[in-house]
């Protein structure tokens, strides 16, 4: 039996030695853990559970029967992340690249399945040279596979993926099917295809850092919702976003214990400038409303004119969506309305409510936005708020003009509470715009015209930027001083608790896309 065990003893350590001493060293000159160490970092301590440490690959194909290393280049199990059940899979570039093929795969499915079966989130480390050039075709129906059971998962149980090195190729497409993309700078990079192709093809010159690094897809792409300078704030990162979504759809976030006590924020009084052309920080409303330090931002350098993230009220997790007057004027455009919409639906997707700050002056014009889809890209705001269950309630704190008063989270669309600061301005459109249509004879008939433009923009302004004719309507339910806002949404989202929204039977919509 000793002899049993000496040889139990010796696969494992074979199969923790991964692509063996010389190649960890060479990850960590990289400035990158390795696929153990990763893991390690991000699961509490002593709870990670491998499975599949012993499979391997079988294909003998350009000499790979003599290069079996076990585990196949994925490091799979499960563990707990804050006491909370977690799968994972840390893929092992140590292993021949961390490429994928049929056995890595397999192992890649099985603990999706599991995640599945048990209801809890699925985090995928992502360093992998792509599909096991070796393996031909099996390399790419592994990929298939998991691509299929990304999609299943989809609105079923979270999905976050880290990548913390090459992923290339089609690879890029499972992180993309999942909820959230995390990068590290310098040391990851995503995109379809690399520069030498790029170069071939459109004889473009571009780094691996400009074309996919972390910068390019949280600035420019958007395709990854967080970035960070190091691998462990990248953990951290993850095990901070896991604390504010619950493990399943049928589950709620986790929630911090809170008593009610004195709920006024003076500070909101004070933040929207006199004049209403001037712009001012909506993060200073979010982080006046939530509880202190809670505010978690996601896209933060993507479509800066919307704010996205979650955050915590009275100890409950919230999706806050704002519009940001500090840039561009928060005017609603393609890629904020893609931005918004994602999020939108994932909170709808995870039960987590809905809190929309809203400060719009409407969408941006121009050839670029219309002959790029803002018709059809404004559509997925709309649309994920109008499908959106969670409770939802909207704060106007300045502008709300045009189709964008509609789509941000009006009542209309179902919205279940709508609070307006006595700074709200909720119209057609601006009062200056709105008198050169509406006045345009009396203005160019007028000796004075500049005098008469001004005349006829302040009688609009005086009818319509403001929040009472909305509240006449009942479209706003209750005009309040900003220093009320944090007691009034504590209050609403409690009422709110237990909503129960059903939507029309289909199979399924058909989301503008
Ligand atoms: C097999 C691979 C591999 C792959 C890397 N390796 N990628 N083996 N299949 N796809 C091996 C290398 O041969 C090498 O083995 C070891 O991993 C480390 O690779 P290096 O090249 O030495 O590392 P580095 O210089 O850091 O470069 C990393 C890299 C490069 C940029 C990822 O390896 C690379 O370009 N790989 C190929 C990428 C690629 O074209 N993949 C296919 C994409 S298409 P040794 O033994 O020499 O150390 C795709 C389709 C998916 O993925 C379709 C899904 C729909």
């Amino acid at each position: 039996m000793k002899d049993k065990f000496k040889l139990l003893d010796e696969k494992i350590a074979e199969a923790q030695l991964g692509g063996g001493e010389k190649r960890i060293e060479a990850q960590h000159q990289k400035g990158k853990l390795t696929a153990r160490e990763r893991i390690h970092f991000l699961l509490d301590e002593g709870s990670f559970e491998e499975i599949g440490m012993l499979v391997s690959h079988r294909s003998t194909n350009f000499g790979l029967e003599k290069n079996i290393i076990l585990g196949d280049g994925v490091v799979t199990g499960y563990g707990t992340i804050n006491g909370r059940l977690t799968y994972v899979f840390s893929q092992d570039f140590t292993v021949l690249g961390g490429s994928l093929a049929e056995a890595h795969a397999e192992k890649i499915c099985k603990i999706m399945d599991m995640a599945m079966k048990n209801g809890a989130p699925v985090i995928g480390v992502n360093d992998s040279g792509g599909a096991r050039i070796q393996e031909g075709v099996v390399s790419l129906a592994g990929y298939a596979d998991i691509f299929y059971k990304n999609t299943l998962a989809s609105g079923v149980i979270p999905q976050l993926s880290a990548i913390m090195g090459p992923c290339a190729g089609g690879a890029v497409y499972s992180p993309a099917l999942t909820d959230f993309i995390m990068m590290v700078e310098n040391t990851s990079y995503m995109f379809v295809t690399g520069p030498n192709v790029v170069k071939t093809v459109t004889h473009e010159e571009v780094s691996s850092e400009d074309l996919g690094g972390a910068s390019a897809h949280s600035t420019k792409s958007g395709v990854t919702h967080l970035t960070y300078a190091n691998e462990i704030e990248c953990i951290n990162g993850i095990k901070a976003m896991l604390s504010y979504i619950p493990q399943n759809c049928e589950e709620d976030a986790p929630c911090i214990p809170y008593e009610m006590s004195n709920e006024k924020r003076e500070v909101l009084n004070s933040i929207i400038p006199e004049n209403p052309n001037q712009p001012y920080d909506i993060k200073e409303v979010i982080t006046g409303t939530v509880d202190s330090d809670s505010f978690y931002e996601i896209h933060k350098d993507f479509a800066e004119n919307i704010v996205v993230g979650f955050a915590r009220l009275a100890g409950k997790s919230i999706g806050i969506v704002a519009n940001q007057p500090a840039f561009l004027a928060g005017v609603l455009d393609i890629k904020s309305s893609q931005k918004g919409a994602r999020f939108v639906r994932f909170c709808d997707a995870f039960n987590i409510p809905l809190l929309v700050f809203e400060d719009v002056p409407g969408f941006l014009p121009g050839t670029d936005q219309e002959w790029n889809a803002i018709i059809t890209n404004g559509a997925k705001l709309l649309y994920a708020f109008s499908e959106a269950t969670v409770p939802r309630i909207t704060v106007i704190t300045r502008k709300a003009y045009g189709g964008a008063y509609d789509v941000m989270n009006s009542k209309h669309i179902g919205a279940d509470m709508n609070f307006a600061w006595p700074s709200a301005e909720i119209a057609v459109m601006g009062a200056k715009g709105a008198a050169e249509i509406i006045f345009k004879k009396e203005i160019t008939e007028a000796t004075d015209s500049e005098a008469k433009w001004k005349e006829k923009e302040a009688e609009y302004a005086e009818m319509f930027a403001n929040p009472y004719n909305a509240a006449a309507r009942g479209y706003v339910d209750e005009v309040i001083k900003p220093e009320q806002t944090r007691e009034k949404l504590i209050k609403a989202f409690k009422m709110l608790e237990n909503k129960v929204a059903v939507l029309p039977k289909k199979k399924h919509g058909n989301i503008p896309l």
